[in-house]
C-alpha cells in the first residue's frame, strides 16, 4: 500500500490550522527532498526523474502544493504558507541546478577519460604498397629517355590492321605477320584487333604532328603465343621513335649505348646484329654485355657474354609515305623493347607468369 501523499490533500483534509503546523509540514517536505536529491545518482536519467517529480508542471510536488495548499489556504494561514512555499521552491530549484552542474562536470570528465590518448602505446602500422615491378621498370625506362629529350605518349590497345600492319609496311599475307598472329575483335569483320606491338603509335604520332618527333610509347601488347616460361598472350613494350632532318645511324647507336649504360650499368657495352623488320631499314637486334658476368660468360647469358635487349633500326622510308612525311629530307630511328623481358633479365626472374599472378610474396621482393 502506498502512503497517501500529503501534498495531494488540502490543509482542510489534513486538519492543519496553525502556522506552526504549516512550518512543520514544509520542514518535512524539505527533508524529503534533500534525501531524494542526495540518493539520486549523477546521471541525466535519474536527475530528470527527480526534476519532474518535484518541479513537473502538472503533477510535480511543487505544483501540487500550489494547488492544494496555497490556493485553498484559509486567510489567516495564507501568508505563512506563501512564505514557506517560496522558500521551499527556491531551495529545490537551487539544489536541482547544483545537481545538474555536477552531472555535467561528471559527464565531461568521463568523456575526457574516454578520449585520452596514451602516447606510450605502440602505433598502428599501415602497410604502404609499392609499384609493381613492371610499373617500376616502365618508370625507369621513361626516366632514361626523358633525360635525353624524348616525351611519353600512349595509344589504344585496340587497333586497326592499318595501323598495326599496313602503315608499318607489313602488307596482308606478308610473312612478317606470321609471328604476330593476334586476336581479332569479334563482330568487326576483321576491322579491329588487339595490337601486337606499340609500333602503331609511330604512325599515329607522325600523322598527328610534323617532324621533329622524339617519343617513347609505353603500353600493353597482345599476341596469340603459346604460353611458356617467357611467353604469354599479353606483355609490355616501350616503343621509341626519333625523326628529324639530320638523324644518322650514329645518333641511333649513341642513343642505344646511352640507354644500355643507364639501364644496366656504366660498364655495359652494346653491339648490333643484323635483323629484319619491314618498318626499319637497316634493322638490328641490340645486344648488351651480360650485366651478371660483365661479358665473360655465365648461366644468365648462356655463356655467350651477350644478352639480347631489343629490336630496332633506321625508319624505313616506305613508312614516311604512309604519314606524308618527306622521305628525301627526313631520317630517323625506332626501337621496340619488351619491358617484361628487360625486367626479368635485370632482376633475375625466370618465369614470366609470376609477374602477373599478384602473389604478394613475389611482389614484396621489389620494394
Ligand atoms: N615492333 C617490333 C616488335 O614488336 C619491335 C621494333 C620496334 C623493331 C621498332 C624495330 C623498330 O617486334
Amino acid at each position: 500500500m502506498t502512503a497517501i501523499d500529503p501534498t495531494r490533500q488540502t490543509f482542510a483534509q489534513r486538519g492543519i490550522v496553525t502556522s506552526e503546523a504549516v512550518a512543520k509540514e514544509f520542514a518535512e517536505l524539505r527533508k524529503r527532498f534533500d534525501e531524494e536529491a542526495s540518493r539520486c545518482p549523477l546521471d541525466i536519467e535519474n536527475f530528470q526523474n527527480l526534476q519532474v517529480a518535484w518541479t513537473g508542471r502538472k503533477s510535480g510536488i511543487l505544483s501540487c502544493i500550489g494547488d492544494n495548499w496555497l490556493k485553498p489556504a484559509p486567510p489567516d494561514l495564507k501568508r505563512a504558507v506563501g512564505q514557506e512555499f517560496q522558500r521551499l521552491k527556491a531551495h529545490v530549484e537551487a539544489k536541482l541546478e547544483e545537481k545538474q552542474r555536477e552531472i555535467e562536470v561528471a559527464a565531461e570528465q568521463a568523456a575526457q577519460a574516454r578520449d585520452r590518448i596514451d602516447f606510450s602505446l605502440p602505433g598502428v602500422e599501415r602497410a604502404i604498397g609499392t609499384h609493381h615491378i613492371i610499373r617500376q621498370t616502365f618508370e625507369e625506362l621513361q626516366r632514361i629517355f626523358l633525360s635525353i629529350g624524348f616525351s611519353v605518349v600512349e595509344g589504344p590497345e585496340i587497333e586497326t590492321p592499318y595501323y598495326n600492319f599496313e602503315a608499318l609496311n607489313i602488307p596482308e599475307h606478308h610473312p612478317a605477320r606470321d609471328n604476330m598472329d593476334t586476336f581479332y575483335i569479334e563482330g568487326t569483320r576483321g576491322e579491329h584487333l588487339l595490337r601486337t606491338h606499340t609500333s602503331p603509335m609511330q604512325i599515329r604520332t607522325m600523322e598527328k604532328q610534323p617532324p621533329p618527333v622524339r617519343i617513347v610509347v609505353p603500353g600493353k601488347v597482345y599476341r596469340r603465343d603459346n604460353p611458356d616460361a617467357t611467353h604469354g598472350y599479353m606483355f609490355h613494350q616501350i616503343e621509341g621513335l626519333a625523326v628529324d632532318t639530320d638523324i644518322t645511324f650514329c645518333d641511333f647507336k649513341g642513343t642505344v649505348e646511352y640507354f644500355a649504360r643507364e639501364f644496366l650499368g656504366p660498364k655495359t657495352k652494346t653491339r648490333l646484329r643484323p635483323s629484319y623488320f619491314p618498318f626499319t631499314e637497316p634493322s638490328a637486334e641490340v645486344d648488351a654485355t651480360c650485366h651478371v658476368c660483365g661479358g665473360s660468360g655465365c648461366r644468365v647469358c648462356k655463356h655467350s657474354g651477350w644478352i639480347e635487349l631489343f629490336g630496332a633500326g633506321m625508319v624505313n622510308p616506305a613508312v614516311y609515305g604512309f604519314v606524308k612525311y618527306d622521305a628525301d629530307r627526313l631520317s630517323g630511328f625506332a626501337f621496340g623493347m619488351g619491358v617484361d623481358r628487360l625486367a626479368m633479365m635485370k632482376y633475375g626472374i625466370t618465369e614470366l607468369l609470376v609477374l602477373f599472378q599478384n602473389d604478394v610474396r613475389f611482389l614484396r621482393q621489389f620494394p
